[in-house]
């Protein structure tokens, strides 16, 4: 049983919540891959923040603030070019860092990076997946997580929005435990396949804000790394968790 002061601190996850800062230290599907075209930016929201992609001139996408940093205009208007993502009130040219880049001879080196204090958080387009950390200071290495594979047979990637919090699904999918299924830090249920030739499958819920989520299925052939460690209820591992980021 979760109390209301409990479910309060699970289910808030915007900037600076004990839950959001502990999400943030995990990289986060931003997007499924066929989303995001090259030369359309994509608007997204993680975590309560307004966001959005797009991929720079050799494919590799980005993930900046949705308004732009001088007057606030929405950069879902903004214009695709080579070198970044290019406002189109004023013309500011933001980098995939969110560095506005300047040009000229006017300048003694030529090209200069300014920041402005654009958000931005770096992304990794990968097997169908494009993830992105955005938690404070250097991005790990992506995890090679074995579930997201184009090489795992019947390897299915799909995205669904849901209009409540992530963590009831959580909790009624990885508890009581079944035998078959695991939660996984921090926002994971894993799925083993009941049967010899049955589909494991993960789910992987992303809050939007702290009243929806963005469920992301991953769907394959093969088992899961599951141990055989005693089972604990999702909500008091995530509880456990979040409770040592308060200051
Ligand atoms: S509002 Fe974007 S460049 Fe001015």
């Amino acid at each position: 049983m979760i109390t209301q002061e409990e479910n309060d601190l699970l289910t808030q996850t915007g900037k600076g919540t004990p839950c959001g800062e502990l999400m943030r230290r995990y990289w986060q599907p931003a997007a499924l891959s066929n989303e995001l075209a090259a030369d359309k930016p994509l608007p997204v929201t993680i975590f309560g923040e307004e966001l959005i992609l797009f991929r720079d001139g050799a494919g590799k996408p980005a993930l900046i603030g949705r308004y732009c940093a001088h007057q606030g205009v929405d950069m879902i208007y903004g214009r695709v070019e080579g070198d970044g993502l290019r406002c189109l009130y004023h013309g500011w040219l933001f980098d995939n860092c969110g560095k506005v880049v300047l040009r000229g001879d006017w300048l003694p080196e030529k090209e200069r990076r300014w920041d402005v204090g654009q958000s931005a958080y770096p992304c990794v387009d990968a097997d169908g997946v494009i993830f992105t950390y955005m938690g404070l200071g250097e991005a790990p290495l992506l995890p090679p997580y074995e579930f997201v594979s184009l090489t795992a047979e019947n390897y299915a990637a799909t995205k669904v929005l849901h209009g409540n919090n992530y963590l009831r699904a959580i909790v009624e999918a990885a508890d009581p435990a079944p035998g078959l299924s695991r939660f996984m830090m921090p926002n994971l249920t894993l799925f083993q396949a009941a049967s010899p030739g049955a589909k494991s499958l993960v789910r992987w819920r992303v809050p939007v804000d702290d009243q929806s989520y963005l469920e992301y299925t991953f769907q394959f052939a093969g088992e899961l790394p599951f141990t055989a460690e005693p089972h604990t209820a999702a909500h008091e591992v995530l509880l456990r968790a979040v409770q040592e980021m308060r200051p």
